[in-house]
């Protein structure tokens, strides 16, 4: 167990592992969440299991990782110094160069070996790429790292002992139970706790994944005085299934509320496993994203188009109120929104697929993985008997905030849904808003792509699939 004191509230976890702990086998490359090199595992009692995350250290505050296990490259080997299969195998597949991005892959394969090898399943190719896909490494020796990660399980199994940990990380979690007012960093564990926080504390900079805050400490070198996170409290860390819909407590992580979304409509796979990477999606939550309220944040224009609401919470004279709002009437302008100093964000209600639904999503970015939209178009369209019954649709990239497209929707409502009546949805769309230029896309471009996903949503709909990037296999292309 280690204890540390006078940590300031902005010190990040790479920070205190490689200046105050001296365990320099943890990286810094891009110190914004990007390259991977300083991925950790992370370990969360959660009943009579851990919880194993892979975590960006650089962009995560130290403050946030009290009363968890946390693994380190330079943890895993046995004692004697037998390396530990997600080591052996990188070594036996060649798959380090200049050894930078090294440990980060390391981390990142021990995840994997935690939560896939030792439940018994079996890594595939495309496992390993959705996983490794917030590692970068500059040698390009991404075949033999993939190899590496498949190799995994023919290695001598090696497990934790969880039970021992399960009893340290109880042991801690008794010691550490204090909530007190003048701590600079407040990290209630209950809905009840934080608002009484919020309330008495309006100025503290609130935080969840830090996935987003993070970038504003390290790379515009904001401090803050007081913080207040959100990521530890119970009841906002829960997804309820409704038989209507599904409400996702704003503290959720990316990686479960997208598990959640996706089991209702599997067809949102891809999208997901395009938010960042895997280490940020586990520290991410969907609330950070929504409260962000980034034009091109990706989560908005899908849950626009899903029709979704937002529950604003806080204590007011002692006793609790609630606020619920469509998404949409969050943000009044550019990085703004309607979240009073009192309240905090404290669900997200996502209404569930329907049986005539036609709902897709379509990120444009320049990179396929690890990449922030240029442009993200939404659709979910009610057709019965050939005719759009209803038409909700959900723009990313266009306007200063995420927006609803409510003219396109105003367009196909109730109009045959022909090729006809897409054209003109197309022109619609195409002139319904006036997106800027700058480094991911010209004005034009997006306006452009705008009307072409939205004819490419029509060519799925009439069963036109290979235009699809995750139909496209270079096996297939190159023959
Ligand atoms: C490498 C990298 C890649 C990324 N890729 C993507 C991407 O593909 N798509 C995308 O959309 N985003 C992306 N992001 C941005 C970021 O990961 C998301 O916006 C994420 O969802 C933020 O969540 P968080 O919990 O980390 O928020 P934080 O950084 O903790 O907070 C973000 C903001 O939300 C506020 N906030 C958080 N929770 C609450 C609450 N409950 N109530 C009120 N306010 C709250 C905070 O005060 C802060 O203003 C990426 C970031 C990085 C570093
Ligand atoms: S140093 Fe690049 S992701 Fe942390
Ligand atoms: S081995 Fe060189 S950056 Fe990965």
């Amino acid at each position: 167990m280690v204890s540390l004191r006078n940590v300031p509230p902005t010190r990040t976890l790479l920070e205190v592992l490689r200046e105050d702990l001296h365990c320099t086998g943890t990286k810094e490359g891009c110190n914004e969440g990007d390259c991977g090199a300083c991925t950790v595992v992370l370990g969360e009692a959660q009943g009579e299991h851990i919880k194993y995350s892979a975590v960006n250290s650089c962009i995560r505050m130290a403050h946030s990782v009290n009363g968890l296990a946390l693994w380190t490259a330079e943890d895993i080997a046995a004692q004697d110094g037998t390396l530990h299969p997600a080591q052996q195998a990188m070594v036996a597949q060649h798959a380090s160069q200049c050894g930078f991005c090294t440990p980060g892959f390391v981390m990142s394969l021990f995840g994997m070996y935690q939560n896939h090898v030792c439940q018994g399943q079996t890594i595939s190719r495309e496992l390993a790429q959705e996983e490794l896909s917030g590692n970068l490494c500059r040698c390009t020796g991404y075949r033999s790292i993939l190899d590496a990660a498949q190799a995994m399980a023919q290695l001598p199994p090696v497990r934790v002992d969880e039970s021992d940990l399960l009893l340290k990380l109880n042991t801690l979690r008794q010691s550490t139970r204090r909530l007190e007012a003048h701590f600079s960093y407040i990290s209630p564990l209950t809905l009840p706790e934080l608002l009484e926080a919020r309330a008495d504390h309006p100025q503290a900079q609130i935080v969840a994944g830090c996935t987003d805050v993070g970038l504003w400490v390290n790379k515009m070198h904001m401090q803050f005085e007081q913080v207040l996170d959100v990521s530890r409290v119970a009841e906002l860390r829960r997804v309820e299934d409704d038989p209507h819909h599904l409400a996702i407590g704003a503290a959720v992580t990316l990686t479960d509320a997208f598990a959640a979304l996706v089991a209702d409509r599997p067809q949102l796979h891809t999208f997901a496993t395009r938010f960042a990477g895997l280490p940020v999606r586990n520290s991410g939550t969907l609330g950070g994203n929504v409260a962000n309220g980034s034009p091109i944040g990706d989560s908005m224009p899908l849950l626009i188009a899903l029709g979704a609401s937002v529950v604003l919470m806080s204590q007011r004279a002692g006793s609790i109120h609630h606020r619920d709002m469509p998404l949409e009437q969050l943000y009044t302008g550019y990085r703004k929104n309607v979240i009073a100093a009192d309240e905090v964000l404290a669900w997200i209600k996502v209404p569930k697929a329907t049986p005539t639904e036609l709902c897709r999503v379509y990120k444009i970015s320049k990179r396929f993985d690890d990449d922030i939209s240029a442009v993200c178009l939404a659709l979910n369209l009610q057709i019965t008997d050939g005719r759009v019954m209803h038409a909700s649709i959900g723009v990313g990239g266009v306007a200063a905030t995420p927006v609803r497209a409510s003219q396109t929707e105003a367009a196909l409502r109730g109009q045959p849904w022909t090729l006809e009546t897409v054209k003109t949805a197309m022109a619609t769309l195409r002139g319904e808003f006036s997106p800027i230029s700058d480094m991911r896309a010209s004005a034009s471009y997006r306006v452009q792509v705008l009307g072409n996903l939205l004819q490419r949503f029509w060519l799925e709909s009439q069963g036109l699939q290979s235009i699809n990037l995750e139909s496209f296999t270079l096996k297939e292309a190159a023959l």
